[in-house]
């Protein structure tokens, strides 16, 4: 089964790939020269996930899934969320998102927080479903380890003694939020593929 990721993202495709069964074989926009940017103006995660594969489905008329990802923190009432990439400004790097949670968030004791992914699978414009994948933990008090990306250094699940960005990718992989939305759309496309 052929599989359109609509991303731009060149580092989400290999760790997708990584991730679903080998009867999936995820195609890329650069596989299919696509350049296009794909508009992000969502309230939420969504609506976003659903913008970007409605739109890729719509130019190749194939089935296709997109991925949006928000870190949701208990204390600043889900905020970054839909906004995680660009929370201190819109070319802001990792470090400066991250800088920003933390002098939010200030000494609240309420550290709670959550990485929460959404995708969205398009099959046909009458067949549209979405997955949730939730990983819960803490912001900690400042940043450890330097594996990972955006804010993993700061984000320590719950049941673990390091931040995300103290694992390695595959220590990360087992537990993550993209992980477990994978999972619930592979779980899905084997039944799809073969109907009771
Ligand atoms: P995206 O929707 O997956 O591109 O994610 C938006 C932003 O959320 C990224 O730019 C990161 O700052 C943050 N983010 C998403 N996934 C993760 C993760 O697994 N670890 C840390 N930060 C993440």
């Amino acid at each position: 089964m052929r599989l359109i990721f609509a991303t731009h993202n060149p580092n989400k495709v290999r760790e997708i790939q990584a991730i679903v069964p080998s009867y999936i074989k995820i195609q890329s926009l650069a596989e299919l020269d696509y350049n296009t940017p794909i508009i992000e103006s969502g309230y939420n995660l969504e609506e976003n996930a659903l913008m970007k594969a409605k739109t890729v489905y719509d130019q190749f008329k194939r089935a296709c899934f997109s991925e949006d990802t928000g870190l949701e923190i208990a204390a600043l009432h889900g905020a970054p969320g839909v906004h995680s990439a660009r929370y201190a400004g819109e070319n802001a790097t990792d470090k400066e998102n991250v800088q920003k949670v933390l002098a939010q968030l200030g000494d609240e004791p309420n550290r709670k927080a959550r990485f929460r992914t959404i995708l969205a699978l398009v099959m046909s414009p009458e067949e549209i479903y979405m997955f949730e994948g939730l990983c819960i933990g803490n912001i900690l008090m400042g940043p450890q380890g330097v594996h990972g990306f955006g804010y993993d250094p700061i984000f320590q699940p719950n049941g673990y003694e390091k931040t995300f960005g103290e694992m390695t990718s595959s220590e990360k992989q087992a537990i993550s939020h993209r992980t477990h939305a994978f999972e619930k759309m592979n779980s899905f496309l084997v039944r799809y593929r073969s109907p009771r």
